[in-house]
């Protein structure tokens, strides 16, 4: 079959692809399920777009329910028989480090695929979504065999009492559009890395590089069933929440449908992890290394063109400093080059979609209209280019109530406020619902330590932003989110403890 039977017209696609990335993107693109590549069973397909552009780059398969119940079933079926149920941990060990290598050998196929597919520039892409892919597989790839029980120090006589780590059965995983691999990655690596077995539906803007990944997997040798990619929107998702052979769902996105899931879990008695939004203050102290804090506060909004739901889209300067940031931010948002993804200069690519274009210029006209001044920015950009382009905006406002300054935009959209004291100011960052990420500029380390304690958010960042380490938790306080990924932590949400008493 050729991809001019899934299409009407074969996509045009970019003459920067390389052959490997055009090769795949052209399709076809089917589910992978168990050892087979399938339509949907009712035929329906979707487009997905470039970003750049706006026009169609490739089709797949919509999955209904019927998809999903035979992935449930492979998935069921692999983690209670056949290889993988009786693998060693070594064995685990093995593949999921040869599925780490074999993302390295096709890092410039991913990262251009990624680039396509998300609209985000391609160094990104290679150096943050695919390297990250590839340690984040590494670290977890350690785990297996130091996945321990222990002997327990029981108070009844001769009685032997030990536990064993248990993987938690089958996973739903269910993940965003704004680092499709990364996500699918960061994911499934502790899922497999505890023996569990996944059902993985990548975001309907994003669908190819999860494939890609899951072909991967096969090819290096996972037993078919263990990881299953349905491709589809919302309506997968939650046949995939709902089905009753799913024993753990993890799910990054917005807080909207990962309420609704919650509560779906909790209904269910699921085991859920939920990684949601953010609105995450950056704070710059009085005697902070300005020029530091300016560049590293422009990345820490504008980097992925502002989706990414630990940006630091809240930013707390001085009263006595507030200008010279400003004029700082201005100056680096006056020469971001915009464009494609796949356009080697390119800084900042557009964002994902024109509904996701729309609802950011929606916020744009909500901040001038609440009375907040724009600094920068402010307005679409490249509009003859057919793409979802927003040129870096940057607001100015005293007050805290504003929608811009409350609800999550996931766009490259800052909302700046001058303040007096270090307590005022830690009140104020935490006056959110929200509370994922937040940061400190400062050369003082009291004044540094102290408002780290203060900040109510899972991760806070000192003279820095959004760092990422396999080893390190990942994930938020308040409506952020239920459970944390990466590192020790990470991996306990795919084990059960099953305790073991023995009568001697
Ligand atoms: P979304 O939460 O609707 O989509 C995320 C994933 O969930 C996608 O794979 C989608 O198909 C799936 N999904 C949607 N409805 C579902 C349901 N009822 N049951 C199960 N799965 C479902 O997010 P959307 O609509 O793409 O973006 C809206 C806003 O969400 C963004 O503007 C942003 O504020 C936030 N968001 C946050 C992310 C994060 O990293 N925390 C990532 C993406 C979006
Ligand atoms: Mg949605």
């Amino acid at each position: 079959m050729t991809a001019a039977a899934d299409t009407a017209t074969p996509p045009v696609l970019p003459e920067a692809l390389g052959s490997a990335a055009r090769a795949f993107v052209a399709g076809p693109h089917r589910l992978l399920i168990g050892s087979e590549r399938l339509q949907a069973a009712d035929g329906r397909m979707f487009s997905t777009l470039d970003p750049a552009t706006g026009r169609e780059i490739a089709r797949v398969p919509q999955a209904g329910e019927q998809d999903v119940e035979r992935a449930v079933q492979a998935a069921r079926a692999a983690f209670a028989e056949g290889p993988w149920a009786t693998m060693a941990a070594a064995g685990r060990e093995r593949l999921i480090s040869a599925l780490a290598d074999a993302v390295e050998e096709h890092a410039d196929e991913l990262a251009q695929i990624e680039s396509l597919d998300n609209g985000k520039p391609v160094a990104l892409a290679q150096f943050v979504d695919v390297a990250g892919t590839a340690a984040h597989l590494r670290y977890f790839a350690g785990w297996p065999t130091k996945i321990e029980g222990g002997v327990l120090p029981v108070g009844a006589p001769n009685m032997l009492c030990y536990t064993r780590r248990e993987p938690v059965g089958v996973c739903a995983q269910i993940v965003p559009w704004n680092f499709p691999l990364l996500m699918a990655a960061w994911k499934i690596a502790p899922a497999l890395a505890a023996g569990c077995t996944i059902v993985l539906k990548p975001a309907e803007q994003t669908p190819l590089s999860a494939l890609r990944l899951g072909e991967l997997a096969l090819e290096v040798g996972f037993p078919p069933g263990v990881l299953n990619v349905l491709t589809g929107d919302g309506e997968t998702g939650a046949a995939l929440v709902d089905h009753r052979g799913i024993d753990k769902i993890a799910f990054t996105g917005s807080t909207e449908v990962g309420r609704e899931i919650g509560a779906k879990a909790g209904r269910a008695l699921k085991r859920v992890t939920l990684e949601l939004g953010g609105k995450s203050p950056n704070i710059i102290l009085p005697d902070a290394d300005i020029e530091a804090a300016v560049k590293g506060s422009y990345q820490a909004i504008y980097f992925n063109s502002g989706q990414a739901c630990n940006a630091g889209s809240r930013l707390f300067v001085p009263a006595e400093r507030f200008d010279e940031v400003m004029s700082g931010l201005v100056s680096q948002a006056a020469n971001a080059r915009l464009g494609p993804g796949l356009d080697p200069g390119t800084q900042l690519g557009p964002v994902v979609s024109a509904e996701q274009h729309e609802r950011v210029m929606g916020y744009i006209e909500a901040g001038r209209a609440e009375g907040a001044e724009v600094v920068a920015g402010g307005e679409a950009a490249l509009t003859d280019s057919g793409g979802y382009f927003i040129a870096p905006t940057l607001f100015s406002t005293t007050s805290d109530e504003l929608r811009i300054s409350r609800e999550e935009i996931f766009g490259p959209v800052l909302v700046a406020s001058p303040y007096e004291t270090l307590e005022e100011v830690a009140g104020r960052a935490n006056e959110s619902e929200y509370g994922l990420a937040a940061g400190v500029w400062t050369r003082d380390l009291s004044s540094a330590h102290r408002l780290a304690a203060m900040l109510r958010a899972g991760m806070v960042y000192i003279n820095t932003w959004g760092v990422v380490d396999p080893s390190a938790p990942f994930g938020g306080f308040k409506a952020s989110g239920v459970g944390r990924e990466h590192g020790r932590d990470g991996l306990e949400a795919y084990l059960e403890t099953k305790t073991v008493w023995a009568a001697l």
